[in-house]
């Protein structure tokens, strides 16, 4: 059975910690940006907290449904595989399932974000659209709606075509990498575990795809989110007082990934 170049596949005993960690890095630098836009948009720190969950539970659900959709592939070389791979998609349909409850009961909060204007019932319904297919079992249809919603929504943060494109960019990088967290971590991790001879070579090569997901959001959360910083057009000492110091944070936080991504195994 051919492995990727380079790869090591290992039979863990327990979910590592690195992953964990990354994972939480994530979530936290995802809310100090909704702190920093929140701020700018003049919500109260309720409501912020409440977008930022929303924001947070789409970016989930598009990153899962993509590995669902994308990096879990059949195996025709590795018949034996077949059983793995079913219980990862039992395995994902479960926790799909546990996602969508909080994206519908979250939804309506959407309706709320007066600042959204008249596209807050399309993204309400989005909402919807994506908890039904994560609800459904259904992979694909989750994935269009969650980038469907977050088009959207960098559509109504921004209005021009230049701050769209950045920030648009900046979240598919963030769900891809953060729902492609929680797959790893809930779904491709445990799977493994309990099927420790050859179908860890499945896992293995999925991990490889997601490892690509990685090396794209790395760089592209980096200089979109550079772009949208240096668009204040502020000097630099700026970014030394609050708001304004989460960026530099943020970059902290993102250092901290990178060193995640080097020497994490399930990354390399
Ligand atoms: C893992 C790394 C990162 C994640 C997950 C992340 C995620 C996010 C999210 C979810 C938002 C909120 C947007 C909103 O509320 O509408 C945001 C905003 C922002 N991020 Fe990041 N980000 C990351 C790294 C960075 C880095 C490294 C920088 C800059 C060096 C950066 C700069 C910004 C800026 C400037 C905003 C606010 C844009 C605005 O509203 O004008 N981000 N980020």
């Amino acid at each position: 059975m051919a492995l990727p170049s380079g790869l090591v596949v290992e039979v863990r005993q327990e979910v590592p910690f690195l992953p964990k960690v990354a994972f939480t890095l994530i979530s936290l630098a995802s809310l100090l940006g909704a702190i920093f836009t929140g701020l700018h948009l003049g919500l109260s720190p309720a409501w912020l907290l409440l977008r930022w969950l929303l924001l947070w539970l789409c970016a989930l659900a598009l990153g899962f449904a993509a590995w669902r959709a994308f990096y879990l592939r059949k195996e025709p070389d590795l018949p034996e595989a077949s059983e793995f791979l079913k219980e990862e998609e039992r395995v994902w349909a479960r926790l799909a399932r546990g996602l969508a409850w909080p994206l519908a009961l979250t939804a309506p909060f959407s309706l709320f974000l007066s600042y959204l204007g008249g596209l807050k019932g399309p993204l309400f319904l989005g909402i919807l659209l994506l908890a039904a297919a994560l609800g459904a079992g259904w992979p694909r249809a989750a994935f269009a709606s969650a980038l469907g919603l977050f088009l959207l929504w960098a559509w109504a943060d921004t209005l021009t075509p230049g701050g769209f494109l950045l920030r648009a960019l900046h979240f598919l990088a963030f769900g891809l990498w953060l729902g492609g967290a929680l797959f790893n971590l809930g779904v491709n991790v445990p799977v493994s575990m309990r099927h420790p001879q050859v179908p860890a070579v499945v896992g293995a090569r999925q991990l490889e795809r997601f490892r690509w997901v990685v090396g794209f959001a790395l760089p592209t959360v980096l200089l979109t989110g550079l772009g949208m910083a240096l668009a204040y057009r502020l000097p630099l000492p700026a970014f030394l007082a609050f708001p304004f110091a989460l960026i530099p944070l943020k970059l902290f936080l993102l250092f901290g990934l990178v060193v995640i991504f080097i020497t994490c195994p399930l990354y390399r």
